[in-house]
């Protein structure tokens, strides 16, 4: 990409943190979102395959990219405005929910199997 982007761009505002920043007409929003060093969106594959990046659009247009796996997106939910953010690019300004899957508390199961007692060998 050359250091002048003179694409059109449209602002997407992202709830969750309350930031915007512009995202190209043929870039994904993950990928816009990347391009400037920005957080918000979680991150995975980029592909279309984890889910980790899905979204709800609450206002805007956006395009397809490519096919949206029903696996992280079923037709109810995305009827409701939930697509996958690294698949679709904005038509118009976008203003979007982060619904994922790491829209969750983080939790970690302790680590009880590092503890576990070693077992007894017979002879
Ligand atoms: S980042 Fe994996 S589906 Fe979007």
């Amino acid at each position: 990409m050359s250091l002048f982007d003179s694409r059109p761009k449209f602002p997407v505002h992202v709830a969750q943190t309350d930031e915007t920043y512009p995202c190209a007409g043929n870039e994904s929003l993950l990928t816009g979102m990347l391009r400037l060093g920005r957080k918000g969106i979680p991150v995975g594959c980029v592909n279309g395959g984890c889910g980790v990046c899905k979204v709800r659009i609450l206002d805007g247009e956006i395009k397809a990219l490519g096919p949206i796996s029903r696996a992280h997106v079923t037709a109810q939910e995305e009827a409701l405005g939930y697509t996958l953010a690294c698949r679709v690019a904005p038509q118009t300004p976008v203003d979007l929910e982060v619904a994922g899957k790491l829209n969750k508390p983080f939790s970690k199961g302790r680590a009880e199997s590092a503890t576990a007692s070693p077992s007894i060998q017979q002879q």
